[in-house]
């Protein structure tokens, strides 16, 4: 269909933008046949500016050949690009909460970890790890909103995780976000854990400019991006089976370290007491010249190591052990985390370089996720980022892990573009069909970096974040 959109003329060129934007993306699915019936102008439309918080309350005239005219155009009395936005994260074990505002002010930050589940139980169980969700989530929300010092009427949008994570522990944080945001009238803006983990250095690193490189290693994930622009990754490589984070837990809890601060800090804690030289375990993948991840084998090289000692180090926690013993675990520790790192260096090496061919003008490595508010990892990957000519930006370690700050931050950056749903209706039923995301790519590979296990790792997978975002692009006509 043959559309033009004309629009009452605000003082807001990026309004005027947002709307063009919005309308040409509109006319080619069915609400271009309810503007061009002028059906659209009995329904209620509601629009929030993303910049300057209009409202739009009606339609005044919808002619056949589709043009379409807005009057009432209502401004409210924020300043223009001051978004105020509700972060909720709860695709893991912490359910954490922040309001953020478009300025990258930090308005509240609330998180609520599950350590102590993790430390009983030694893992992430999803059903349980989905209660302790449930329990919090009102309470972490609600202290978010107090502490930011307002009221939900006063948010702009609300920003929540959908994907990759633990679909029921994501239902809980989604469930939570469509009542926030049916109940105030708010648009909703879905979020990808971890272009989440990425995009919170542009909060905290104001130069921090499109294209870049990013490492993201977490629990779940450890990922090779480039970065082109928002909403636009190529995955250099990935982790083709368990991710760094993971390994860290693993042998955390076999070396029977005390889990409650978590697996990763205990483990770099009691790493720095150890000979990082004394056990010669093998760097992981080294014969495949990709950038892809491997720490299973690793894994299975510190089994053996611990069993080789005949002590059962899991099951005598480290505080009642004896000195020697203390500083067997510490070899082992350290042994582990230098390999570990090694492993990091060698793939992001080999990534700066396939980067800058691609794209010549990066200057940045964003490293963020869980492990990387460790601090030997920042100081061994800050040495080959410099040696290789670029600069490395990392987060402060509590926005490396999970958090709320850094989903609202990434609400913000696709509010302020227009990509957002409308406010969900008032009175949700519990049980309606949620847009879950728990296996979603961000980006799609990177041909030379293709790995043929994962590939056939793709069933009941999201199509990636950036495929779905350049589809939905309007089409430039020749
Ligand atoms: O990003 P994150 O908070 O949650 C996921 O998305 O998975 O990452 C959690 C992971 C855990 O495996 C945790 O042990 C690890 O990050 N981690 C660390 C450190 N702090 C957290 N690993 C190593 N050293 C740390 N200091
Ligand atoms: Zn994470």
């Amino acid at each position: 269909m043959n559309s033009t959109v004309i629009f009452a003329p605000s003082q807001c060129t990026r309004f005027n933008c947002f709307l063009k934007n919005f309308f040409t993306r509109c006319c080619r699915n069915s609400s271009a046949r309810q503007i061009a019936q002028g059906r659209f102008s009995r329904m209620p439309l509601f629009l929030l500016h993303p910049t300057v918080h209009h409202r739009i309350q009606s339609i005044s005239a919808v002619s056949s050949s589709s043009d379409v005219c807005f009057s009432s155009l209502q401004q409210s009395s924020r300043e223009e690009g001051d978004l105020i936005v509700l972060g909720i994260e709860t695709s893991c074990d912490d359910t954490a909460a922040a309001v953020v505002r478009s300025n990258g002010e930090i308005l509240s930050h609330v998180i609520c970890s599950q350590a102590e589940l993790l430390a009983r139980y030694g893992g992430v169980a999803p059903k349980m790890a989905e209660e302790a969700h449930a329990r919090v989530i009102d309470e972490v929300v609600q202290q978010a909103i107090e502490k930011a010092n307002l009221k939900e009427k006063d948010l702009s949008a609300v920003a929540v995780t959908i994907g990759p994570g633990l679909s029921l522990c994501l239902r809980v944080g989604v469930q939570k976000a469509r009542k926030v945001a049916g109940q105030f009238n708010l648009p909703i803006v879905g979020v990808h854990h971890m272009e989440a983990h990425a995009l919170v250095a542009r909060l905290t690193e104001k130069d921090l400019k499109f294209p870049f490189l990013a490492l993201l290693i977490s629990g779940g994930h450890n990922l090779l991006i480039l970065a082109h622009e928002l909403g636009h990754y190529v995955q250099l490589g990935t982790s083709i089976d368990d991710a760094i984070g993971e390994a860290y837990d693993k042998t955390a809890r076999w070396l029977g370290l005390d889990l409650r601060k978590g697996g990763g800090p205990a483990l770099e804690e009691l790493a720095t007491e150890g000979d990082a030289n004394s056990i010669k375990f093998s760097i992981p993948m080294r014969q495949h010249k990709d950038c892809n991840f491997s720490y299973a084998g690793l894994k299975t090289q510190v089994r053996l190591a611990i069993e080789s000692t005949k002590i059962d180090m899991e099951n005598i926690p480290i505080s009642s052990t004896s000195p020697e013993d203390r500083k067997m675990r510490a070899d082992i520790a350290a042994s582990f985390q230098r390999v570990a790192v090694l492993h990091l260096e060698e793939r992001c090496e080999r990534a700066i370089e396939w980067a800058l061919n691609i794209e010549p003008a990066i200057k940045y490595l964003v490293v963020s996720g869980g492990v990387a508010s460790n601090r030997y990892v920042r100081s061994r990957l800050d040495h080959i980022v410099t040696k290789n000519g670029l600069s490395l930006i990392c987060p402060p370690p509590s926005l490396c892990t999970d958090n709320g700050v850094m989903v609202a931050w990434t609400g913000i950056e696709h509010f302020s573009v227009g990509r957002f749903d409308p406010p969900p209706p008032a009175h949700e039923s519990e049980d309606s069909v949620l847009d879950l995301r728990p296996r979603w790519p961000l980006g799609d590979e990177y041909y030379p970096g293709r790995s043929e296990a994962r590939s056939l790792k793709t069933a009941r997978m999201h199509p990636s974040l950036t495929s779905i975002i350049q589809a939905s692009k309007p089409l430039t006509r020749s």
